[in-house]
């Protein structure tokens, strides 16, 4: 595996203290139409994941209590005993961040249920628009590898859509080998040192 040397950051705990630079990150993806991958958001003109969970739209997390709430959501998605009664896998949600910037997210889900053995992987990031091609994406991959062989994995499924030469070559880079195509998603397993 190639070690990228990115810009220095850190693989934060979501807070409340990076508001301001959330939101301007989420103009800059909202600006360019991408979906903010791994950062829990809902995506526009669809439902919630599930009808019964609450929809977490960028427009309305100007508010600062309900980015409060957001936060607190997200925190509570690895706790097993919050989210297995929704029928949901436990997911650490981190932040991509340096100082008090925000910079991106990353969702490592510790285990895959069918549509995420199907389409999701375990492994989801976003790298802002602003602080594209320094790395960041590959060096955030390589970092939740070990994450996820710290939950016990030995294997982690990666996916994007095939359109999407970015996260491909992300993938690649981090020992991704292609297994298939399934739809419009790219399915790659990367195997995990023991
Ligand atoms: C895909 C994404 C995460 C890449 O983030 P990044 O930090 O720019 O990625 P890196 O800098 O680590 O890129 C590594 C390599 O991937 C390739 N790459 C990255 N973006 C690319 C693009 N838009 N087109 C073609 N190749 C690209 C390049 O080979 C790059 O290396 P180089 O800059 O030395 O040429 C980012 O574009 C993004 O957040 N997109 C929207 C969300 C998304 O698609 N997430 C992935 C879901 S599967």
């Amino acid at each position: 595996m190639r070690v990228d040397l990115p810009i220095p950051f850190e693989l934060s705990v979501p807070h409340v203290r990076w508001h301001t630079s959330w939101l301007e990150a989420a103009a800059e993806f909202a600006a360019t139409g991408e979906f903010q991958h791994g950062s829990g958001l809902t995506p526009d003109g669809e439902p919630p994941f599930r009808p019964e969970l609450p929809a977490w739209r960028p427009a309305e997390l100007t508010d600062p209590g309900r980015f409060a709430a957001f936060i607190a959501h997200l925190r509570r998605l690895e706790d097993p005993g919050v989210v297995r009664p929704l029928a949901l896998v436990p997911d650490t949600k981190l932040w991509l961040t340096r100082g008090e910037v925000y910079l991106g997210a990353l969702s490592l889900r510790h285990e895959l249920n069918e549509y995420l053995f199907e389409q999701g992987g375990h492994i989801g990031y976003s790298v802002r628009p602003s602080m594209r091609r320094r790395g960041l994406a590959t060096a955030t991959l390589q970092r939740a590898l070990v994450l996820a062989g710290g939950l016990g994995l030995a294997r982690v499924l990666v996916t994007c859509e095939g359109t999407n030469l970015g996260s491909a070559a992300v993938i690649e880079r981090c020992g991704g080998v292609l297994e298939d195509v399934r739809g419009a998603m790219r399915r790659y397993w990367i195997d995990l040192p023991r």
